[in-house]
């Protein structure tokens, strides 16, 4: 499938409550958080359209996979034209390279720009026409945003989001619509796995254990509920003390 092209997997809901229920667009949804949030949400009754290059499988409810690479800025709109109203919009995707200063590269350091930041623009700006007022939009950024050895490209990336997070916070704040970053520390998926951050191995946070993804789903999920409809403009780290001390 090119991007654009999509598959859709539907459960055993009838189709009024599928019509009824809250949409959220999530990307990164075919791996660890991005995964873990998309199934925190369709087990919440939400329809998820979900990006990602790779196929995310069928939970048993309203789930929309379209194949999309990110990197792709120009192919971004395309691939939520049938998206006609996202009340959450979910930026999961993300990819870690590292390197330390004097052995950075450039090619490394444009790719994490491209899908944390730009195409973060490219989706929200070409969504935020289609988010109610009151929508939430949530960034997954990372606890490394205050910078860390061996990760700066990587901890400039995540940092910019929190930027971008709090501009269109204000901007949006008079329609309600509230964004937010849920910063990670080091959460069991594959990507702590991925030979491409060999050099920077995951450390065990204070608390002895790595965070689940459903963790973080649980804090995506808080944020897109209504006891979360005053927080805007925020960075939610969650990282089992690894940014203390
Ligand atoms: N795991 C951690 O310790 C940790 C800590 C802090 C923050 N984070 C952040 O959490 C987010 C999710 O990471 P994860 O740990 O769940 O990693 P993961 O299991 O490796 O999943 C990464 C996801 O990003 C998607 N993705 C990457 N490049 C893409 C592209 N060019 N186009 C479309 N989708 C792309 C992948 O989808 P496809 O490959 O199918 O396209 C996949 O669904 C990332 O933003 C990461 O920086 C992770």
């Amino acid at each position: 499938m090119t991007a654009g092209e999509s598959c859709t997997h539907r459960g055993g809901e009838s189709a009024a409550a599928r019509e009824t229920a809250p949409h959220a667009v999530v990307t990164g949804a075919s791996s660890g958080i991005g995964r873990a949030v998309t199934e925190r949400l369709l087990g919440a009754g939400w329809r998820v359209t979900a990006l990602s290059r790779r196929p995310v499988e069928p939970a048993g409810t309203a789930l929309h996979w379209v194949e999309a690479d990110l990197a792709d800025l120009d192919a971004i709109p395309a691939a939520v034209a049938g998206v006609t109203r996202a009340d959450a919009v979910v930026h999961a995707a993300g990819l870690q390279r590292s390197a330390r200063l004097g052995a950075l590269s450039t090619a490394d350091g444009t790719a994490m720009w491209r899908v944390h930041v730009a195409a973060t623009e490219v989706l929200v700006g070409t969504l935020i026409d289609r988010v109610p007022d009151g929508g939430r939009v949530v960034l997954v950024g990372s606890r490394t945003m205050t910078g860390v050895p061996g990760k700066s490209q990587y901890a400039a990336t995540k940092a910019a989001l929190a930027a971008l997070a709090r501009s269109w916070a204000a901007e949006l704040v008079t329609r309600r619509v509230t964004v937010n970053v849920v910063a990670p520390g080091p959460t069991d998926t594959p990507m702590l796995q991925d030979p491409a951050r060999a050099t920077t191995p995951p450390r065990v946070p204070p608390m002895g254990r790595l965070i689940d993804p459903a963790e973080v789903a649980g804090t995506v999920a808080f944020l897109l509920g209504p006891d979360a409809r005053s927080i805007t403009g925020q960075t939610l780290v969650v990282c089992a003390g690894a940014s203390l001390g």
